[in-house]
């Protein structure tokens, strides 16, 4: 590991197209744990005029062993990382020979082997820790992939592309695959290992048949079914919607249990973190089938975007993800549920994509330095870009966005394509003028929007005033106002639709100065403007609504989202309001605003029940945290778990009819409908849980609870009946944690959720859980599905155990990171995440936060990820 002093960040500017490219590789592997041997072939051609400049490769713990240069032995040095080749001719054939030891590999980067299973991941530079080579995803090359199995055997070998030849080689298995399509290094993939097969065969539109073969673990074949019918359902959306068919005779997929991310696009062998691929009804909840679906669409979209039309550089990764979560979520629209997937997504920006934009890493959706590309595999590179191709699809309608995105796809077919590419690519198509659009690319930070309006009775005219502001957690330099759509509707005193002939019929109003003013017709003295609908654009509203406004909107716009934003508003109201009286000792108000509306949505028939347990949900301390610029972390949490008692307690009636009513017969079927059934009623049995335990009926709340648990018939009610036990420390919770205990410890994906729950119960005493945790024989630090369950949960969904102010929760996290930081770097800059914010919060607590990141930077041997995000937050 190279010393922290060289850590340099790369910058975007920097960008050199390659000196070489290279056209062809054949790669051999001969595996072994600890002594795989790599030869690869690879034809390079000199691009640039300059006869004297070297061939440099890249690599990363590597053991060379020999390089020939057209089959002779030729100089070579190892730089640094780097192999070192002069005086190489135009066009030349090199082949190096390398030995790497994938069973030692805890980085989960490059080739490993876990489990039994040898496994790449290549993404973004992992390709160089198998063998020396132009590891920049600008190089397209074609790959003929040799994989001789190990000794012991492992039944299936697998890489890009088409089988063309297998057999047994001195008493081993080999495989040989070619991919016709050329790729970069990073799409690389291999996989040798036992599984169960799940074989189906897709029909394209034009009458191919394509071969799908999903790879899961021994024993785990009714697991992989459900993840089987949505590659077939992805397969068929992408036809329609985007009219992209698939391009290759057979389509992979594999699921392991180590990865670092979810799920890897590699070009025909995609590779899914097992908890993305593996359900049923015993073992997975409806969260984890919607994901499956949603995940399983997204890699396989990654064929068009992504493989088919990849990247130049890094700094370009948006390009691909950005448009592939959008795809993923129009898919996830159509064949789940419209409203609930965009309240998701929607949730994901206001809460950890603002967060981020306020903290000390934020960066554009295209950034210009980066240190250690895995740490930007982030909410807004992905999430806020997905909003950024939305507003897109906005501007230009449907019609002509999908006929924008195809021909971006035909012009930078089988290339290495920029933001830039693409933005030219929408203009053209549309002959719309994006110029001040591309703000959204190149300036970090959220804008926050203020709003006012008045009518005057004179004129008769409403005048509706807006300003903007772009905040950031890092210093912005001249920033400019952004184009900015506002989707909006004016509604009347009671609630009914007004239209006026300024807001034509698509609603969209085009905010795009510092200030504006916009006036109106045809309006009245009680119009109310109702801005952002759907969330038009990823923008911090701030207009002067009253509560009663807010209850109008909740009850009388049908758009999901600004009914959820006014409850929400709702909230953030009272909290705002009251939350000095915790410290001051006052007492609160009945937060009766909000109980009405609660009550509302539950009761009324024209809320849509798919979505009634959205709307119900209280804001979690985490989000609550996102409205404040400095918080009073205690006194947060107080009034947090007053409004959700006193909701509970006034509503009990209520939440009890919810439970009743919502009770599903016969046995458990995945679908939305039933789907938010369950969500609402396990959601109904928390509120009711907690006030009958409030109002000293912790027997009732007992009984309640366990009962639901051993009735439960479906994994989705046994986890939300447990989460109640733990989270609201019932004394069923060490039977239900027993039972569960001896019922999935032998199961590692369900059991993670024994660590998931208690790591996240809202307790101080959970700092010590979880350190007794650790010790769980099921636990284990190398593998980041553990990780995230456990120490995740505390990191992340745990505000009150990670903050506890005796400082046990920062000095628990930042010893985790410190270990994991020399197994898995990435997993260890990713934890260290709620920590880079300590100046949101009061001074004692700031104080130990940056100690403990002071620490942590101060070690000789701390890792570039880790480094370039502590850095970042303590200067
Ligand atoms: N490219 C993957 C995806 O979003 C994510 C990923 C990044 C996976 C890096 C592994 C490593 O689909
Ligand atoms: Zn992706």
């Amino acid at each position: 590991m190279a010393s922290k002093k060289n850590y340099k960040a790369k910058k975007r500017l920097e960008y050199k197209a390659p000196d070489f490219t290279a056209t062809n590789i054949e790669l051999e592997f001969n595996l072994s744990d600890e002594y795989t041997q790599v030869k690869s072939v690879t034809r390079y051609q000199r691009l640039t005029s300059d006869r004297k400049a070297a061939l440099r490769l890249d690599g990363q713990d590597l053991e060379l062993v020999e390089v020939l240069l057209n089959g002779h032995p030729c100089d070579s040095m190892v730089e640094g990382d780097c192999l070192v080749i002069e005086n190489v001719p135009d066009d030349f054939e090199l082949t190096v020979e390398t030995v790497i030891a994938p069973a030692s590999n805890t980085s989960l980067m490059g080739l490993y082997k876990t489990d039994g299973v040898f496994c790449t991941q290549c993404e973004p530079e992992g390709f160089r820790r198998i063998t020396y080579f132009l590891d920049r995803p600008d190089v397209l090359a074609k790959y003929k992939v040799t994989i001789v199995g190990p000794e012991y055997g492992c039944g299936v070998l697998l890489s890009n592309g088409n089988l063309v030849a297998s057999g047994t080689k001195n008493g081993r298995n080999f495989c040989t695959w070619e991919d016709p399509f050329p790729k970069p290094s990073y799409l690389f993939a291999l996989v040798a290992g036992s599984f169960d097969i799940i074989k189906d065969t897709y029909k394209t539109k034009s009458g191919r048949n394509v071969s799908l073969e999903l790879y899961v673990d021994r024993g785990a074949y009714e697991r992989g079914l459900w993840a089987m019918e949505s590659i077939k359902q992805s397969m068929k959306w992408d036809e329609s919607r985007f009219n992209l068919e698939y391009d290759l005779d057979n389509f992979k997929v594999v699921a392991v249990d180590f990865f670092n991310q979810g799920a890897m696009e590699n070009k025909g062998l995609n590779i899914f973190n097992s908890i993305y691929v593996l359900v049923d009804p015993h073992t997975a909840t409806d969260t984890n089938y919607f994901n499956v679906q949603s995940v399983i669409g997204h890699e396989y979209f990654h064929n068009y975007t992504g493989d088919r039309v990849t990247l130049r550089d890094w700094f370009q990764l948006s390009l691909k993800e950005s448009l592939t979560v959008f795809r993923d979520q129009e898919f996830s629209s159509d064949v789940a549920s419209r409203a609930l997937t965009r309240l998701q997504s929607i949730d994901v920006i206001r809460g950890t994509q603002f967060a981020e934009d306020a903290g000390p890493m934020a960066h554009p959706v295209r950034p210009e330095k980066v240190m250690e590309m895995n740490n930007f595999y982030t909410v807004t590179i992905y999430d806020k870009g997905a909003e950024v191709i939305r507003m897109i699809h906005t501007i230009l309608g449907e019609e002509a966005f999908i006929k924008a995105v195809n021909d971006y796809l035909t012009r930078y077919d089988g290339q290495a394509a920029t933001i830039e590419d693409f933005i030219v690519s929408m203009e053209v198509s549309s002959k719309k003028d994006l110029a001040q659009f591309r703000l959204w690319y190149t300036q970090a930070g959220t804008p926050h929007v203020r709003a006012s309006w008045e009518f005057d009775e004179q004129s008769s005219l409403f005048t509706l005033n807006l300003s903007q502001t772009l905040e950031c957690g890092v210093p912005l330099k001249n920033a400019s106002a952004m184009y900015i759509p506002i989707r909006m509707c004016f509604i009347d005193g009671k609630g009914n639709i007004q239209n006026s002939p300024e807001l034509d019929e698509s609603g969209i109003l085009i905010f795009n100065q510092d200030e504006q003013s916009y006036t109106f017709t045809n309006l009245s003295a009680d119009t109310l403007p109702v801005l952002f609908m759907d969330f038009s654009a990823p923008v911090k509203c701030f207009a002067p609504y009253t509560d009663d406004d807010y209850s109008l909107m909740l009850k009388n716009v049908a758009d999901p989202f600004i009914k959820k934003d006014s409850a929400t508003s709702l909230i953030n109201n009272y909290v705002h309001g009251h939350i000095d009286k915790i410290a001051s000792g006052g007492t609160l108000p009945d937060p009766v605003a909000i109980i009405d509306a609660i009550g509302f949505l539950l009761t009324d028939k024209s809320v849509d029940p798919l979505l009634v347990c959205e709307l119900i949900k209280i804001p979690s301390v985490n989000e609550l945290i996102e409205t404040f610029k400095v918080v009073d972390l205690d006194s947060l949490i107080a009034i947090r778990d007053f409004i959700e008692k006193q909701v509970a307690l006034s509503l009990a009636d209520t939440f009890k009819t919810v439970y009743e009513n919502n009770r599903l017969r016969g046995s458990y079927k995945y679908n939305i409908k039933d789907a938010s059934k369950r969500a609402l009623r396990n959601s109904a049995l928390y509120m009711l849980a907690l006030a009958r335990k409030e109002s000293e009926k912790v027997a009732e709340a007992d009984a309640l609870v366990l009962s639901h648990y051993e009735k439960a018939n479906n994994f989705t009610d046994k986890l939300a009946a447990m989460t109640c036990a733990v989270h609201l420390e019932l004394p069923c919770k060490g039977l239900i944690l027993e039972n569960f205990e001896s019922e999935w410890q032998h199961d590692a994906l369900v059991f993670d959720n024994f660590f998931r729950v208690q790591g996240s119960a809202p307790s101080e005493e959970t700092v010590y859980t979880v350190r007794k945790l650790m010790r769980h024989k099921r636990f284990d630090k190398i593998n980041p599905n553990r990780v995230r369950a456990l120490i995740g949960s505390l990191a992340f969904n745990n505000p009150k155990a990670l903050h506890k102010i005796d400082g046990t929760g920062y000095l628990l996290l930042s010893d985790v990171v410190q270990e994991l930081d020399g197994i898995n770097q990435h997993i260890a800059a990713r934890l260290i995440t709620p920590l880079l914010s300590f100046k949101r919060f009061d001074a004692k607590r700031q104080e130990m936060m940056r100690e403990v990141l002071h620490k942590l930077i101060s070690k000789d041997n701390i890792s570039s990820s880790l480094y370039e995000k502590i850095s970042a937050a303590i200067g």
